[in-house]
């Protein structure tokens, strides 16, 4: 049988993305490898001298290839891991990041030190479920929302989106992960389509907020291939916070809180677009790198 050894192919793979400028070489080939010959990695590392027949090479070689022009991993392989679990990803969706993993955090965080103030008050009054209502704006795969509903099993919530596409993708990804039931998601230029009255306990965001004149200093990956409406917003970033602050308060209930990703230059922007918003308390949380990402808000 012709074919080719998994190490030489696996090489191969490896300098054709080299050559083509790319910096993770070794990590973007174990994935396609994994993804196209269903070969864990450390049966990549272990099994070199496996034979590989060329039909099964070729659909490796087109994955590299794919990545060769700097296409996402994600898009390729249609998936990302997000709060360990995984979520389709296509391109209308933004792919998940690891530092939006702070904004689940931060919500855990805050919902436990309330239930330990609430104990410390009088352990056997009834304190009620919290959060019972959680709202996404700018859902995407529906990564916050979901991760947030897997933590809270008595929660349920919305997730709105102006991209229709991008809603077929959450739905998808809400009944892969068996949380259908308990999450909504809906077609809403931000509050647009929400009753007034509809309240919620946690309102999360992670919105557009890349100015226009950075999108020459992204990477490839990202200029190239994610959706500009995930992207970027007008007015250096901060129009949709703008557009959307003002009405979080007329949606949150009275011990509710809102929290908000942004970009790691706007704290004090989107702090002052708050505060002029009615904010009372706002707290802001660092990313994974050390850069201030997220914003906790009460009004
Ligand atoms: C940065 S992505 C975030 C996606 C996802 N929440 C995440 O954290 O991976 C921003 C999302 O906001 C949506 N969006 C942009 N403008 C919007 C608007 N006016 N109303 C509602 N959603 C909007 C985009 O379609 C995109 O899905």
């Amino acid at each position: 049988m012709g074919g080719i050894l998994l190490h030489d192919l696996l090489e191969k793979s490896r300098e054709v993305l080299k050559q083509a400028g790319h910096d993770n070489v070794r990590l973007d080939v174990r994935i396609l490898a994994e993804f196209t010959l269903g070969i864990p990695p450390i049966d990549q590392a272990l099994e070199g001298n496996m034979k590989i027949s060329f039909e099964r090479a070729d659909l490796l070689m087109a994955a590299v290839m794919r990545r060769k022009e700097f296409e996402p991993i994600s898009q390729i392989t249609g998936e990302k891991e997000f709060w360990s679990l995984s979520f389709k990803v296509t391109k209308d969706t933004l792919t998940p990041r690891p530092d939006s993993e702070t904004l689940i955090e931060a919500a855990l965080r805050e919902v436990q030190i309330k239930e330990d103030a609430a104990k410390e008050e009088d352990a056997a009054e009834e304190k009620g479920i919290f959060p019972k209502r959680i709202l996404d704006l700018g859902t995407g795969t529906g990564c916050l929302l979901l991760s947030l509903l897997s933590e809270f099993p008595l929660a349920s919530g919305l997730g709105i989106d102006v991209s229709q596409k991008a809603l077929e993708v959450a739905k998808f990804n809400g009944r892969n992960l068996k949380l259908s039931d308990r999450a909504e998601f809906k077609k809403s230029d931000w509050f647009e389509n929400i009753p007034q009255g509809d309240l919620y306990d946690i309102i999360v965001s992670n919105p557009p907020y890349i100015a226009y004149c950075e999108k020459n200093d992204l990477p490839r990956d990202v200029k190239d291939y994610e959706p500009e409406g995930a992207l970027f917003a007008k007015e250096e970033g901060l129009k949709d916070y703008k557009l959307f602050a003002g009405e979080l308060a007329q949606h949150l209930t009275s011990n509710g809180f809102a929290i908000l990703e942004f970009g790691y230059k706007q704290a004090a922007d989107v702090k002052n677009i708050l505060k002029y918003s009615g904010a009372k308390k706002v707290n802001v949380f660092k990313d994974l790198s050390g850069n201030d990402r997220i914003a906790l808000i009460y009004f």
